[in-house]
């Protein structure tokens, strides 16, 4: 059976392409969507990928993902830096979860250089524009895996 993979995509990553181009890169959504589904093919894994503006959407699903998906790389945009309830909701539904971001965190604002995230993931993906996301999607499979 495939492993089944959830793509979260957070806050005005639908933006992108127009979004501080300087920053993120000329890329659309829609694009990595399809660099995501080419990798997964690769590594045998099944995607579902949602784009969510919401705090409160994305905990609900994450808490639905429980009983389908065995990891979640997810892109929590601006929460990360500061949304306890995205936190407590992957501690809470105990599965695999790689944290990706487009741009290096750490290189940005101070505001940026924390994530409330990065404790209760399985690791984090940095500054590598559309490639953070693949090899966050690597990354989630190979830890499947092991
Ligand atoms: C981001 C970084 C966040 O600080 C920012 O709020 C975003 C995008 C990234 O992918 O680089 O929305 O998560």
């Amino acid at each position: 059976m495939a492993i089944k993979i959830l793509v979260i995509h957070g806050p005005n990553l639908a933006l992108l392409g127009e979004r501080e181009v300087a920053v993120y890169g000329n890329f659309t959504l829609d694009e990595i969507d399809q660099a995501l589904r080419s990798t997964a093919k690769k590594e045998g894994a099944e995607l579902e990928i949602v784009q969510l503006d919401s705090e409160g959407e994305i905990v609900e699903k994450i808490g639905q993902a429980r009983k389908t998906f065995q990891a979640i790389v997810i892109n929590p945009g601006a929460y990360t830096h500061y949304s306890v309830a995205i936190r407590d909701a992957i501690a809470a539904v105990s599965i695999p979860t790689v944290e990706v971001h487009l741009s290096n965190i750490y290189a940005r604002e101070e505001f940026r250089h924390k994530s409330v995230i990065a404790p209760v993931a399985v690791g984090q993906i940095s500054g590598f524009g559309v490639n953070s996301y693949l090899l966050g999607l690597k990354a989630a499979v190979d830890y499947l895996k092991k």
